[in-house]
Protein backbone atom coordinates (compact mmCIF):
# COMPACT_ATOMS: atom_id res chain seq x y z
CA UNK A 1 0.00 0.00 0.00
CA UNK A 2 1.15 3.80 -0.43
CA UNK A 3 1.97 6.45 1.66
CA UNK A 4 -0.36 8.20 -0.99
CA UNK A 5 -3.35 5.71 -0.78
CA UNK A 6 -3.15 5.82 3.54
CA UNK A 7 -2.98 9.56 3.53
CA UNK A 8 -6.51 9.52 1.35
CA UNK A 9 -8.13 7.37 3.47
CA UNK A 10 -6.87 9.08 6.83
CA UNK A 11 -8.83 11.18 9.19
CA UNK A 12 -6.27 12.98 9.64
CA UNK A 13 -8.87 16.31 7.59
CA UNK A 14 -11.90 15.28 9.97
CA UNK A 15 -9.47 14.77 13.36
CA UNK A 16 -10.42 17.62 15.13
CA UNK A 17 -14.16 16.76 14.67
CA UNK A 18 -13.86 13.36 15.07
CA UNK A 19 -11.42 14.06 18.29
CA UNK A 20 -14.60 16.02 19.44
CA UNK A 21 -17.26 13.45 18.78
CA UNK A 22 -15.27 10.54 20.46
CA UNK A 23 -13.55 12.54 23.36
CA UNK A 24 -12.23 10.86 26.34
CA UNK A 25 -14.96 7.87 26.66
CA UNK A 26 -16.24 7.68 23.51
CA UNK A 27 -19.35 8.40 21.50
CA UNK A 28 -22.39 6.82 22.70
CA UNK A 29 -22.38 3.83 20.57
CA UNK A 30 -18.52 3.43 21.99
CA UNK A 31 -20.03 3.79 25.41
CA UNK A 32 -23.31 2.00 25.05
CA UNK A 33 -22.93 -0.65 22.95
CA UNK A 34 -19.20 -1.09 21.36
CA UNK A 35 -16.61 -0.93 23.92
CA UNK A 36 -18.37 -3.27 26.50
CA UNK A 37 -19.19 -5.47 23.99
CA UNK A 38 -15.73 -5.97 22.82
CA UNK A 39 -14.45 -6.00 26.47
CA UNK A 40 -16.25 -9.02 27.19
CA UNK A 41 -15.24 -10.56 24.04
CA UNK A 42 -11.63 -10.05 24.37
CA UNK A 43 -12.11 -11.91 27.81
CA UNK A 44 -9.03 -10.52 29.58
CA UNK A 45 -8.68 -12.52 32.88
CA UNK A 46 -7.74 -10.72 35.85
CA UNK A 47 -3.98 -12.76 36.61
CA UNK A 48 -2.45 -12.90 33.15
CA UNK A 49 -0.66 -10.80 31.18
CA UNK A 50 -2.23 -9.28 27.52
CA UNK A 51 -0.59 -7.35 24.73
CA UNK A 52 -3.32 -5.73 22.16
CA UNK A 53 -2.88 -4.45 19.05
CA UNK A 54 -5.51 -1.79 18.38
CA UNK A 55 -5.52 -1.24 14.18
CA UNK A 56 -6.83 2.44 13.06
CA UNK A 57 -7.39 3.50 17.02
CA UNK A 58 -8.18 7.13 16.23
CA UNK A 59 -7.39 9.07 18.93
CA UNK A 60 -7.59 5.58 21.13
CA UNK A 61 -10.48 5.23 22.52
CA UNK A 62 -10.65 1.15 23.75
CA UNK A 63 -6.75 1.89 25.09
CA UNK A 64 -8.86 3.70 28.26
CA UNK A 65 -10.97 0.90 29.04
CA UNK A 66 -8.58 -1.85 29.46
CA UNK A 67 -7.62 -3.32 32.12
CA UNK A 68 -4.28 -2.92 33.77
CA UNK A 69 -2.57 -6.36 33.03
CA UNK A 70 -2.88 -5.59 29.54
CA UNK A 71 -0.15 -3.66 27.21
CA UNK A 72 -1.37 -1.97 24.21
CA UNK A 73 -0.51 -0.66 20.56
CA UNK A 74 -2.31 1.92 18.89
CA UNK A 75 -1.86 2.70 15.04
CA UNK A 76 -3.64 4.73 12.95
CA UNK A 77 -2.56 6.72 9.70
CA UNK A 78 -3.71 10.39 11.19
CA UNK A 79 -1.37 12.58 12.60
CA UNK A 80 -3.76 14.52 14.68
CA UNK A 81 -5.38 11.72 16.34
CA UNK A 82 -1.87 10.23 17.30
CA UNK A 83 -1.37 13.17 18.49
CA UNK A 84 -4.82 13.55 20.65
CA UNK A 85 -4.45 9.89 21.62
CA UNK A 86 -1.20 10.34 23.34
CA UNK A 87 -2.64 13.81 25.59
CA UNK A 88 -4.79 11.36 26.64
CA UNK A 89 -2.45 8.34 27.33
CA UNK A 90 -1.98 8.17 31.12
CA UNK A 91 0.95 4.93 31.19
CA UNK A 92 3.83 3.20 29.87
CA UNK A 93 2.09 0.29 28.88
CA UNK A 94 -0.06 2.65 26.22
CA UNK A 95 1.58 3.58 23.27
CA UNK A 96 0.61 5.24 19.98
CA UNK A 97 2.50 4.78 16.44
CA UNK A 98 1.43 6.63 13.64
CA UNK A 99 1.45 4.38 10.21
CA UNK A 100 -0.39 2.92 7.37
CA UNK A 101 -2.28 -0.40 8.86
CA UNK A 102 -2.01 -1.41 4.79
CA UNK A 103 1.73 -1.40 5.02
CA UNK A 104 4.90 -3.23 6.85
CA UNK A 105 4.25 -1.96 10.42
CA UNK A 106 6.58 -0.87 12.26
CA UNK A 107 6.92 -3.01 15.05
CA UNK A 108 9.16 -5.32 16.25
CA UNK A 109 6.69 -7.60 18.48
CA UNK A 110 5.40 -10.43 16.37
CA UNK A 111 4.02 -11.74 20.15
CA UNK A 112 0.26 -9.90 20.48
CA UNK A 113 -1.74 -12.16 22.27
CA UNK A 114 -4.86 -9.99 21.08
CA UNK A 115 -5.73 -7.31 17.76
CA UNK A 116 -8.72 -5.08 17.49
CA UNK A 117 -10.61 -2.88 14.27
CA UNK A 118 -13.00 -0.93 15.38
CA UNK A 119 -15.52 0.82 13.18
CA UNK A 120 -12.63 1.15 11.09
CA UNK A 121 -12.92 -1.52 8.44
CA UNK A 122 -15.09 -0.01 6.47
CA UNK A 123 -12.30 2.86 5.81
CA UNK A 124 -9.70 0.88 4.69
CA UNK A 125 -8.83 0.56 1.13
CA UNK A 126 -7.30 -2.58 0.78
CA UNK A 127 -8.34 -4.43 3.74
CA UNK A 128 -6.70 -8.01 2.67
CA UNK A 129 -3.05 -6.27 3.20
CA UNK A 130 -4.63 -5.37 6.42
CA UNK A 131 -5.48 -8.27 7.46
CA UNK A 132 -1.97 -10.44 5.92
CA UNK A 133 0.16 -7.59 7.86
CA UNK A 134 -2.09 -8.20 11.31
CA UNK A 135 -1.33 -11.80 11.55
CA UNK A 136 2.53 -10.89 11.44
CA UNK A 137 2.60 -10.03 14.52
CA UNK A 138 0.23 -12.22 16.77
CA UNK A 139 0.67 -15.07 18.52
CA UNK A 140 -1.16 -18.78 17.32
CA UNK A 141 -4.56 -18.72 18.25
CA UNK A 142 -5.05 -14.89 19.08
CA UNK A 143 -8.48 -13.31 19.19
CA UNK A 144 -8.76 -10.33 16.06
CA UNK A 145 -12.06 -8.75 17.13
CA UNK A 146 -13.51 -6.42 14.19
CA UNK A 147 -16.30 -4.51 14.74
CA UNK A 148 -17.72 -2.70 11.62
CA UNK A 149 -20.78 -1.11 9.73
CA UNK A 150 -23.11 -3.80 9.12
CA UNK A 151 -21.97 -4.61 5.57
CA UNK A 152 -25.29 -6.20 4.22
CA UNK A 153 -27.28 -3.19 5.63
CA UNK A 154 -25.47 -0.04 6.14
CA UNK A 155 -24.04 0.42 2.47
CA UNK A 156 -23.46 4.13 2.14
CA UNK A 157 -25.65 5.76 -1.22
CA UNK A 158 -27.10 2.24 -1.86
CA UNK A 159 -29.54 1.00 1.22
CA UNK A 160 -32.16 3.28 2.91
CA UNK A 161 -35.21 3.20 4.93
CA UNK A 162 -38.37 3.08 3.36
CA UNK A 163 -41.85 2.70 4.82
CA UNK A 164 -44.89 0.66 3.76
CA UNK A 165 -47.74 2.79 5.26
CA UNK A 166 -50.35 0.31 4.21
CA UNK A 167 -48.90 -2.47 6.72
CA UNK A 168 -47.22 -0.16 8.78
CA UNK A 169 -43.76 -1.28 8.91
CA UNK A 170 -40.38 0.72 8.11
CA UNK A 171 -37.73 -1.59 6.16
CA UNK A 172 -34.41 -1.55 4.64
CA UNK A 173 -33.90 -0.76 0.84
CA UNK A 174 -30.84 -2.37 -0.47
CA UNK A 175 -29.85 -1.13 -3.92
CA UNK A 176 -26.78 -2.86 -4.26
CA UNK A 177 -24.77 -5.00 -2.53
CA UNK A 178 -22.20 -7.80 -4.38
CA UNK A 179 -20.26 -4.99 -5.88
CA UNK A 180 -17.35 -3.43 -3.83
CA UNK A 181 -17.78 0.36 -3.77
CA UNK A 182 -15.75 3.54 -2.77
CA UNK A 183 -17.75 5.78 -1.44
CA UNK A 184 -16.93 9.99 -0.72
CA UNK A 185 -18.83 11.06 2.42
CA UNK A 186 -18.77 14.39 3.48
CA UNK A 187 -18.10 14.66 6.90
CA UNK A 188 -20.79 18.16 7.27
CA UNK A 189 -23.30 17.34 5.10
CA UNK A 190 -24.87 20.97 6.21
CA UNK A 191 -21.44 22.41 4.18
CA UNK A 192 -21.86 20.67 0.72
CA UNK A 193 -18.74 20.71 -1.23
CA UNK A 194 -17.12 22.30 1.38
CA UNK A 195 -17.07 19.90 3.81
CA UNK A 196 -13.91 17.81 4.64
CA UNK A 197 -14.41 14.40 3.12
CA UNK A 198 -13.92 10.66 4.30
CA UNK A 199 -13.64 7.61 1.81
CA UNK A 200 -16.10 4.18 2.60
CA UNK A 201 -15.42 1.21 1.21
CA UNK A 202 -18.03 -1.90 0.80
CA UNK A 203 -17.16 -4.90 0.12
CA UNK A 204 -19.87 -7.90 0.69
CA UNK A 205 -19.29 -10.26 3.68
CA UNK A 206 -17.74 -12.95 1.49
CA UNK A 207 -14.96 -10.93 0.63
CA UNK A 208 -13.93 -9.82 4.08
CA UNK A 209 -14.45 -13.69 4.83
CA UNK A 210 -12.01 -15.23 1.87
CA UNK A 211 -9.56 -12.10 3.11
CA UNK A 212 -9.37 -13.02 6.81
CA UNK A 213 -9.04 -17.31 5.65
CA UNK A 214 -6.20 -16.13 3.09
CA UNK A 215 -4.35 -13.99 6.18
CA UNK A 216 -4.61 -17.38 7.77
CA UNK A 217 -7.60 -16.31 10.16
CA UNK A 218 -10.78 -18.75 11.11
CA UNK A 219 -13.85 -17.38 11.87
CA UNK A 220 -14.66 -18.15 15.37
CA UNK A 221 -18.50 -16.41 15.23
CA UNK A 222 -20.07 -13.45 14.17
CA UNK A 223 -22.53 -11.31 15.92
CA UNK A 224 -24.88 -8.36 14.87
CA UNK A 225 -25.75 -5.95 17.25
CA UNK A 226 -28.68 -3.71 17.36
CA UNK A 227 -28.93 -0.13 17.91
CA UNK A 228 -30.09 0.39 21.53
CA UNK A 229 -31.85 3.91 21.07
CA UNK A 230 -35.57 3.76 21.48
CA UNK A 231 -37.69 6.43 19.32
CA UNK A 232 -41.15 8.63 20.37
CA UNK A 233 -44.10 9.59 19.01
CA UNK A 234 -46.48 8.52 16.45
CA UNK A 235 -44.05 6.19 14.59
CA UNK A 236 -42.40 5.08 17.51
CA UNK A 237 -44.12 1.61 17.37
CA UNK A 238 -42.68 0.48 13.65
CA UNK A 239 -39.25 2.15 14.07
CA UNK A 240 -38.11 0.21 17.43
CA UNK A 241 -39.30 -3.00 15.60
CA UNK A 242 -37.36 -2.19 12.53
CA UNK A 243 -34.39 -1.40 14.76
CA UNK A 244 -34.65 -4.26 16.45
CA UNK A 245 -34.63 -6.37 13.33
CA UNK A 246 -32.07 -4.30 11.29
CA UNK A 247 -28.67 -4.86 12.92
CA UNK A 248 -26.31 -1.71 12.74
CA UNK A 249 -22.65 -3.39 13.46
CA UNK A 250 -21.45 -6.79 12.82
CA UNK A 251 -18.65 -7.93 15.25
CA UNK A 252 -16.65 -11.14 13.26
CA UNK A 253 -14.54 -13.01 16.15
CA UNK A 254 -11.52 -14.21 14.28
CA UNK A 255 -8.39 -16.51 15.60
CA UNK A 256 -4.68 -16.90 14.46
CA UNK A 257 -4.06 -20.42 12.66
C1 LIG B 1 -14.12 5.81 12.25
S1 LIG B 1 -12.45 6.01 12.70
C2 LIG B 1 -12.37 4.79 14.02
C3 LIG B 1 -11.29 5.09 15.00
C4 LIG B 1 -11.32 4.28 16.30
N1 LIG B 1 -11.08 2.87 16.09
C5 LIG B 1 -12.60 4.51 17.04
O1 LIG B 1 -13.39 3.56 17.26
O2 LIG B 1 -12.83 5.67 17.45
C6 LIG B 1 -11.54 5.24 11.36
C7 LIG B 1 -10.03 5.41 11.48
O3 LIG B 1 -9.36 4.66 10.45
C8 LIG B 1 -8.14 5.36 10.19
N2 LIG B 1 -7.55 4.88 8.93
C9 LIG B 1 -8.10 4.90 7.69
N3 LIG B 1 -7.23 4.35 6.79
C10 LIG B 1 -6.13 3.96 7.49
C11 LIG B 1 -4.92 3.31 7.13
N4 LIG B 1 -4.66 2.93 5.86
N5 LIG B 1 -4.00 3.08 8.11
C12 LIG B 1 -4.24 3.46 9.39
N6 LIG B 1 -5.39 4.04 9.80
C13 LIG B 1 -6.33 4.30 8.85
C14 LIG B 1 -8.58 6.81 10.16
O4 LIG B 1 -7.50 7.72 10.28
C15 LIG B 1 -9.56 6.85 11.35
O5 LIG B 1 -8.92 7.23 12.54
Amino acid sequence: MTKQSSSRTSWQKVGKWYNDVVGEHGHYYHQTLILPNVLKLLKFSKNEKYSLLDLACGQGVLSRSIPENVSYVGIDASQDLIKNAKGYAYSDRIQFVQADVTAKLPLQSKNFTHATLILALQNIEHPDALFKNVTQHLVQGAPFIIVLNHPCFRIPRQSSWGVDAEQKIQYRRINQYMSSLKIPIQAHPGKGSKSAQTWSFHHPLSSYTLWLSQAGFAIDRIEEWCSNKTSEGSAAKMENRSREEIPLFMTIVARKI
